[in-house]
C-alpha cells in the first residue's frame, strides 16, 4: 500500500472516497493499525483520559503527548501521523503555539498536528493559521472539543440550534481559509455534518458527526471494546477485547496457581557437564 499524503486525502474527497482515522498512544496498537490500512494515526490527547486516568484531558501536557508520539511514530510506515495539541499548548502566544507545533514535527516525527478551536474561537483559528503559515499541515478540530467542554455546557451534542449551527459552518470555512488539511468534527447533528461537508473542499472527519462526513475516527480502545466505562452513542465497539483479556488473564493465574504453567518446554536447562561440575562444587 501506497504511503498516505495530503493531496492523496485532498483526492479521496474528491473521488468519495471515504478516509479512515484512529487513535494509537503506543507503538503495539500504532502498527497494527497501521497494517491495517488506516490512512491517519492520531496521537489524541485523549490518551489523557484513556491511558493516564486523568478525569479530563486538560492536564495532559506537551511532554506527555510527546513521548507517546515517539513511540507511535517507530510503528507507523504508511499512515499520516497526526499529534494532536494538548490544552494551553496553543493560545498563548503566537510564538509559543508554533514553537509546541513544531515539536511533533521535529522531536517526535508527526506529518501534521490537530488543534482544537471549539465554535471558532478567533483565538484558536488565529493558532490554527499561524501554524499553517509555519509550514506545518495542520487539522482543525470543531463540535465537542473535550478541552473546553466546560464551556459547551459538558460533553454534549453541539449546534443543535441554527444560530450554533451557523457559528459551527462560519469556523469550518474559517479552517479551511487558513488552509486546514481536514476538520474533525466531534458530536455535532448529521444534518449539519452533511452540509458542511457538502460546503467544504477540504475532507471532513466525524466523530458522532453522522455518515455524510468524508471519513471517521474513533478512539481505537472504543472500537477494541477495551478498558472504557464510559461509551458514547457514537462509540461502536467492532471487538469485545476486555472479556478476552479478563479469561486470558484468569487462565494464567490458574495455571500458575496449579502449576500447569511454565511447562518443562517453556523452560531452558544447563548442559549437563556444567550442572555436574556445579554439583561436585557442593551446590545442590
Ligand atoms: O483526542 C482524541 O482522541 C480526539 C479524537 C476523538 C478526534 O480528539
Amino acid at each position: 500500500m501506497e504511503k498516505v499524503t495530503l493531496p492523496g486525502l485532498a483526492e479521496k474527497k474528491r473521488r468519495g472516497e471515504k478516509i479512515t482515522m484512529l487513535t494509537a498512544y503506543d507503538l503495539p496498537l500504532a502498527r497494527l493499525l497501521d497494517e491495517a490500512g488506516v490512512d491517519l494515526i492520531l496521537v489524541g490527547d485523549s490518551l489523557g483520559m484513556v491511558a493516564l486516568g486523568y478525569p479530563s484531558t486538560v492536564p495532559v501536557t506537551m511532554e506527555e503527548m510527546l513521548h507517546h508520539a515517539k513511540a507511535v511514530r517507530r510503528g507507523v510506515k504508511r499512515a499520516l501521523l497526526v499529534g494532536d495539541m494538548p490544552f494551553m499548548s496553543f493560545n498563548l502566544s503566537r510564538k509559543e503555539t508554533v514553537r509546541n507545533a513544531g515539536r511533533f514535527m521535529k522531536e517526535a516525527g508527526c506529518d501534521a498536528v490537530k488543534v482544537e478551536a471549539g465554535q471558532g474561537s478567533p483565538a484558536s483559528l488565529a493558532a490554527a493559521a499561524a501554524i499553517r503559515a509555519a509550514g506545518i499541515p495542520v487539522l482543525g478540530h470543531i463540535g465537542l472539543t473535550p478541552q473546553t467542554a466546560g464551556l459547551l455546557g459538558g460533553f454534549k451534542v453541539q449546534g443543535r440550534s441554527a444560530r450554533q449551527a451557523k457559528q459551527f459552518v462560519a469556523a469550518a470555512l474559517q479552517l479551511e481559509k487558513a488552509r486546514c488539511f481536514g476538520v474533525v468534527m466531534e458530536c455535532v447533528p448529521s444534518e449539519l455534518a452533511a452540509l458542511i461537508t457538502r460546503r467544504l473542499s477540504i475532507p471532513t472527519i466525524g466523530i458522532g458527526a453522522g455518515p455524510a462526513c468524508d471519513g471517521q475516527v474513533l478512539v481505537t480502545q472504543d472500537l477494541l471494546g477495551l478498558g472504557r466505562a464510559f461509551k458514547p452513542r457514537f462509540a461502536r465497539a467492532f471487538a469485545h477485547l476486555d472479556r478476552t483479556i479478563l479469561k486470558a488473564i484468569a487462565q494464567f493465574r490458574r495455571e500458575v496457581e496449579s502449576g500447569a504453567f511454565p511447562s518443562r518446554e517453556e523452560g531452558f536447562s544447563m548442559p549437563p557437564a556444567e550442572l555436574r561440575k556445579l554439583r561436585r562444587g557442593g551446590v545442590k
